[in-house]
């Protein structure tokens, strides 16, 4: 194997005068072209957005999406006129939409940077230990909170590159997903981040937990709600996006949020899983709800897909 050393990113001055070399493809025509995430996600519902589409509701003031993630559903469907809030309890993940909005140009010359060295790199294990080197300086800038734009930079890399494009964080917040063999970190993100931050531009973005940000929500707002699964194996645990859990005690919060938000005259839809929990916290809504097969990736140690029974709760 050849001797490979990694040249770290380092912290650049003055980067908004790399804009000049940026080659933007926001022309008249990209106006059309719609944005899509800009992460993979564990739970990502780009799968099943065909359902949720056909159960939007007809009309609505202004869209809340409380558990984000990769935000399919407000990428794909929700029009970009509408006042919106988005948000997260992942820090990282709302700082990397922050980064996006407000300091693209910083991103994309350290996202050229990172995937530029990276995909000059001929054999596979030198790419590898590349890889294991741009997680270490990530998680040191998650320790230091040093360097917001570097770090979601590098969040992008490595949420291409890693296996299965997944994000996952150990209990200390680091970043610890293996290497996944991408050979080209790049080209399918470049020209979509810049739609994306386009997209971005004057929506709210919020680092909160759900019932923090929807006691903002008024009568006729529209609100997706997508928390982590309640598990559908008795002895499997609750999901671990972050490093804390969304517990049964959660998921009985979010039924009573839903309620509230009922009763405001919003209209909310919620997706979940097919199990009894569900089903009881959210009986009085059955007539709204329907049941959809997703063709889940249920398996984190390989690509096994299945199809997984799952609801779409709605109160309209
Ligand atoms: C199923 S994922 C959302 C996936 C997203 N809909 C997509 O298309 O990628 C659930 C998200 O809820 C977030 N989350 C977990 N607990 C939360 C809480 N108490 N308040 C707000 N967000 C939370 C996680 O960080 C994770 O991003």
């Amino acid at each position: 194997m050849r001797h490979f050393s990694y040249k770290m990113v380092k912290t650049a001055k003055n980067v908004d005068s790399t804009k000049a070399k940026l080659r933007l493809p926001l022309s008249v025509d990209s106006e059309k072209i719609p944005s899509k995430p800009f992460l993979k996600w564990v739970g990502g519902k780009t799968q099943i957005i065909g359902e949720i589409e056909k159960h939007l509701p007809v009309k609505f003031n202004r869209y809340f999406e409380p558990f984000l993630g990769g935000g399919a559903v407000f990428f794909r469907l929700i029009p970009k006129d509408k006042i919106a809030f988005l948000s997260d309890i992942n820090s990282n993940l709302v700082g990397a939409y922050l980064d996006i909005r407000d300091r693209i140009y910083e991103v994309m010359h350290y996202l050229d940077r990172v995937s530029g060295n990276f995909v000059n790199i001929e054999d596979t294990n030198s790419r590898e230990q590349y890889f294991y080197l741009v997680r270490q300086q990530y998680n040191s800038l998650v320790d230091s909170q040093e360097n917001s734009s570097l770090k979601t930079a590098l969040l992008i890399f490595l949420n291409k590159t890693c296996f299965n494009g997944v994000y996952r964080e150990n209990s200390e917040g680091h970043f610890n997903v293996p290497f996944g063999k991408a050979k080209n970190s790049n080209s399918i993100t470049r020209s979509n981040i810049l739609i994306v931050s386009r997209d971005l531009q004057k929506k709210q973005i919020l680092h909160m937990g759900f019932e923090e940000v929807l006691e903002k929500a008024e009568k006729d707002d529209f609100i997706y709600l997508d928390p982590p699964y309640a598990p559908i194996k008795k002895n499997s645990a609750f999901t671990k996006y972050h490093s804390s859990d969304f517990s049964e005690e959660d998921h009985r919060k979010l039924a009573t949020t839903f309620d509230k938000l009922a009763k405001k005259g919003c209209f909310v839809m919620m997706s979940n899983s097919d199990v009894p929990l569900i089903k009881d916290l959210y009986k009085k809504y059955e007539r709204y709800t329907v049941a959809i097969d997703a063709n889940r990736n249920i398996n984190c140690k390989g690509n096994l897909r299945k199809p997984v029974r799952e609801l779409l709760i709605k109160n309209y």
